[in-house]
């Protein structure tokens, strides 16, 4: 099973799209750590306890590729929200979507999602200027000295437009071959204009806006090999002869086929030993559960271990709108559920999650205070098990801090329209709007160090499939 790499700046050809849909989807993850029985109350937007938040901890951003179609549906919108600090717009900034006609510029779609940025304190990444796909034919067209000027052009209009609001600009995208010839890619722009079309590119934006970063984005460059040397090569080069350049994306797009590298933390550092920025640009990593996760942590690992990796950003935000939706290569599933990949990240990210309620202020930004304090902790971390039409079943386990316990208590609020038919291996009690269900041991309470144990319930979704909310885990 091969994702066709070498396309993936082209149309959708990834095989997976070829695979059903699976029936059942594997749900969200979310994980909950406080001190024994501090009472707890707050926003759910403490530090560190969304990957946005998280991310700024170490001065880095977390953010997203976001489709302009989508800001109007809502579970889309809040996650955006609640989990990001910056956004890409997937499609709406290229040459086709601003300039499907010559010096005709469009720009409404793509300022929807700047403005939408702006108010929320979102970085934005310009994506893309000169790039040889969804490239207008009319520009294939032209003849060098007047693709010369429509390339110039075109980047002084759009650099122009959004003048004082990108964080950083796509300036060349995919400039290079796959495979082991380190030769730049057949297109428009190179065929006509030739190698110095990149550094021109350069230039120019340079002289639209000096405070956006300019960067060089490529995919099948996340690890040593000819195509990153050829991108390095030139970006040393670039360095050398002074053409502004600030930073190298790395897509990031992977799967079994085209797994981490596991040079990937070296190919970030030696870029950065040039002198630019990297930025994790477009990541996605096909699978699901634990072996999903593990993949998305080494990548976040990897950044954070790169002092000049500035921020990651993933291709999407649920699985149903990647430009591969049947490989879910995405942090969260089709009802916005955090999925395992997601806890990792965050945790990845030093962060530890709220699961919508609260952290303790007392930990110092949502760190784990299970760990190092020798007093009884728990996390609770949540999982939807089984989704049906109508309704789904959700597990939550809780796990011992670095100290044994002998008792635990969770609150699991329920949605809009929800009810719970049946709760296994927890008691629980409900307030009195019948919509919080404080959860404890049946016969489960006492775990060593370390340990875990589960408690599970089935809800009716009357509509609503959103995860509950799992409050703080308490442990005694
Ligand atoms: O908007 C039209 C719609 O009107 C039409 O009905 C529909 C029919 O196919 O097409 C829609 O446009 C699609 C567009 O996405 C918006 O959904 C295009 O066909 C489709 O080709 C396009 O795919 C985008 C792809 O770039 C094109 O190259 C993906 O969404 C986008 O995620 C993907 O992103 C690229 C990065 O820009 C560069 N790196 C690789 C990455 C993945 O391919």
């Amino acid at each position: 099973m091969t994702i066709n790499v070498s396309d993936a700046g082209g149309r959708h050809r990834s095989p997976f799209r070829t695979f059903a849909r699976r029936a059942l989807a594997l749900g969200g993850a979310g994980l909950v750590s406080v001190t024994g029985v501090v009472a707890l109350s707050g926003s759910a937007q403490a530090a560190g306890s969304t990957l946005g938040a998280a991310a700024a901890g170490s001065g880095r951003y977390f953010g997203t590729a976001v489709a302009a179609n989508h800001l109007g549906e809502s579970g889309y919108a809040t996650t955006l929200d609640t989990e990001f600090n910056a956004v890409t717009p997937e499609n709406e900034m290229k040459w086709d979507a601003v300039e499907g006609t010559r010096n005709t510029f469009n720009f409404s779609n793509a300022d929807s999602i700047v403005s939408h940025a702006q108010s929320k304190n979102m970085k934005v990444r310009g994506h893309t200027l000169v790039w040889h796909s969804q490239l207008p034919s009319w520009v294939s067209g032209l003849a060098a000295t007047d693709l010369r000027t429509a390339m110039n052009n075109h980047i002084t209009q759009v650099m122009t437009h959004y003048k004082g609001k990108i964080y950083a600009w796509d300036v060349v995208n995919e400039a290079f071959q796959d495979g082991s010839s380190g030769a730049r890619r057949s297109s428009p722009f190179q065929d006509k204009l030739g190698d110095g079309f990149i550094e021109e590119a350069f230039k120019t934006a340079r002289s639209v806006d000096s405070a956006a970063k300019l960067c060089y984005n490529d995919y099948n460059t996340d690890g040593v090999n000819a195509k990153s040397n050829a991108v390095y090569n030139m970006v040393k080069d670039f360095k050398a002869r002074g053409v502004p350049i600030d930073c190298v994306g790395f897509q990031s797009h992977f799967n079994s086929n085209s797994p981490v590298p596991s040079d990937y933390q070296a190919n970030l550092q030696r870029f950065a030993d040039l002198g630019v920025d990297v930025q994790i640009t477009e990541l996605d990593i096909e699978g699901s559960g634990s072996a999903q996760a593990t993949n998305y942590s080494n990548v976040v690992k990897a950044c954070l271990a790169v002092t000049r990796c500035t921020g990651m950003t993933v291709w999407g935000i649920p699985d149903k709108y990647s430009w591969r939706a049947s490989g879910t290569p995405l942090l969260f599933d089709d009802n916005y559920g955090k999925k395992a990949a997601y806890t990792a990240v965050l945790t990845a990210l030093g962060g530890s999650s709220s699961g919508g309620g609260t952290t303790d202020p007392g930990t110092g930004g949502g760190t784990d205070p299970g760990t190092g304090t020798g007093s009884k902790t728990c996390t609770a971390a949540y999982t939807a098990t089984q989704t049906w039409q109508g309704g789904f079943n959700g597990q939550v386990t809780i796990t011992a801090g670095s100290a044994a316990i002998t008792g635990w208590s969770v609150k699991v609020t329920l949605g809009t329209g929800q009810t719970t038919t049946g709760v296994w291996n927890g008691t629980t009690a409900w307030d009195s709007t019948g919509k919080v269900m404080t959860v404890t041991p049946s016969y489960n309470g006492s775990l060593a160090a370390g340990a875990s144990t589960s408690f599970g319930f089935t809800v009716q979704a009357n509509g609503n499939t959103a995860a509950p909310t799992v409050s703080v885990c308490t442990a005694s």
